[in-house]
């Protein structure tokens, strides 16, 4: 069953059978198989045909690398591979990997046609990378043992696995690194469509009665994000128990994620601090990403990942060579108009 992981320790992984570190919650809406995950065609149709011709050879899958904002699927998916194939999943991250030892160890304990998952795979120190080049290629790893004039070099032979790397910022990734997957692929934010399915679906497994209008008022506001969409269906869902007789209506719905300060689009508090922001202490930007992230008080990493992709993507936020610049759409949504201002948002409005 699910062994604890422990950060400290890189050797330390979690054998699977979907027992990764998840809420209760999260685990149990998580699809097992394609035919269960929803959206991302292009990905799953390339994931589908390396898969069966894998299985049709009877030889182990090509390396993989997904990427992609959180919460869209990667490590869901990573899991599936697993489960179409028949095939252990054995999960790692990045940051844990820390010593070309601690690699050692994960991959001489690895069946062939294993699955290795590393999450976050762009925090892997760069020694660490190193050895993964002949791992990934030749299926060897040569270690120096010792130091000084006792130091020598140990070949070992490691069983033919495959690593599926999950990232949020595959711009990160060296290029030897990726350029040592076969496919790289991205996911993309979902459809309101098919998000309207997995609030669906989830509803179905956690006996919560729902309608249409409920399932579109939770998939409208989910930020394109599956995560969030099974996060609110759990928040609505006590919502609905404590006020509504338990069924999920669109005002039902609309009432409860009105207590969260989630807005008709799906805008959270973050979005709305830097739409605001932007708008006025910079006049709409253009702005540098740094100077953002200080003044609302958040990382930029975390900005750049979470929540930059899904401004942009929606047209709230552009990004220019000067810096980041608000949009008309921008300003429409935390309810001011726009500023004719500077020629690089001239351009945008
Ligand atoms: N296509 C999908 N259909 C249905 N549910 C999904 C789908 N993709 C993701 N989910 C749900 O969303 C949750 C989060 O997905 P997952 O953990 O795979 O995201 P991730 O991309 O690995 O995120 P992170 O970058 O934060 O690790 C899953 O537990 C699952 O319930
Ligand atoms: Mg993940």
């Amino acid at each position: 069953m699910a062994s604890e992981k422990n950060p400290s320790k890189g050797t330390d992984f979690i054998t699977s059978t979907l027992t990764a570190p998840l809420s209760q919650s999260e685990s149990a809406l998580r699809p097992l198989s394609f035919a269960d995950f929803a959206g991302q065609p292009k990905t799953v149709d390339r994931l589908k045909i390396m898969v069966g011709a894998s299985k049709r050879r009877g030889e182990s899958l090509n390396h993989i690398l997904l990427s992609g904002p959180p919460g869209l699927g990667k490590t869901t998916l990573a899991f599936i591979l697993g489960h179409e194939l028949g095939r252990n999943v054995r999960v790692t991250s990045g940051p844990v990997v820390e010593k070309a030892g601690d690699l050692a160890g994960l991959l001489t304990n690895l069946e062939e046609g294993d699955i290795l998952f590393i999450d976050e795979i762009h925090r892997i120190p760069k020694t660490v990378e190193e050895y993964l080049y002949s791992a990934m290629e030749d299926f060897r790893l040569d270690i120096m043992i010792d130091q000084g004039p006792n130091a020598r070099s140990v070949r070992l032979s490691i069983p033919k696995f495959t690593l599926v790397g999950a990232t949020t910022r595959s711009g990160l990734l060296t290029a030897p690194l990726r350029s040592r997957f076969t496919l790289n692929t991205r996911l993309d934010y979902y459809d309101r469509a098919t998000l309207v399915g997995i609030v669906q679906r989830s509803c179905g497994l956690l006996k919560v009665e729902i309608d249409d209008g409920g399932a579109r008022e939770i998939a409208t506001r989910a930020r394109g994000t599956p995560r969030i969409a099974n996060n609110l269906v759990n928040f609505v869902r006590d919502y609905a128990q404590e006020k509504a007789q338990g069924k999920i209506t669109q005002p039902v719905a609309a009432a409860a994620l009105e207590l969260l300060e989630i807005d008709a689009a799906g805008l959270d508090e973050m979005d709305k601090r830097v739409l605001r922001l932007m708008a006025d202490n910079y006049k709409g930007g253009p702005v540098g990403l740094g100077t953002i992230a200080i003044a609302v008080g958040e990382e930029a990493d975390t900005l750049e990942e979470v929540h930059e992709p899904f401004l942009i993507q929606e047209g709230y936020l552009a990004r220019t060579a000067q810096g980041r610049v608000l949009t008309a759409k921008g300003y429409h949504a935390i309810g001011l108009k726009p500023l004719t201002g500077t020629s690089e948002q001239q351009a945008l409005l």
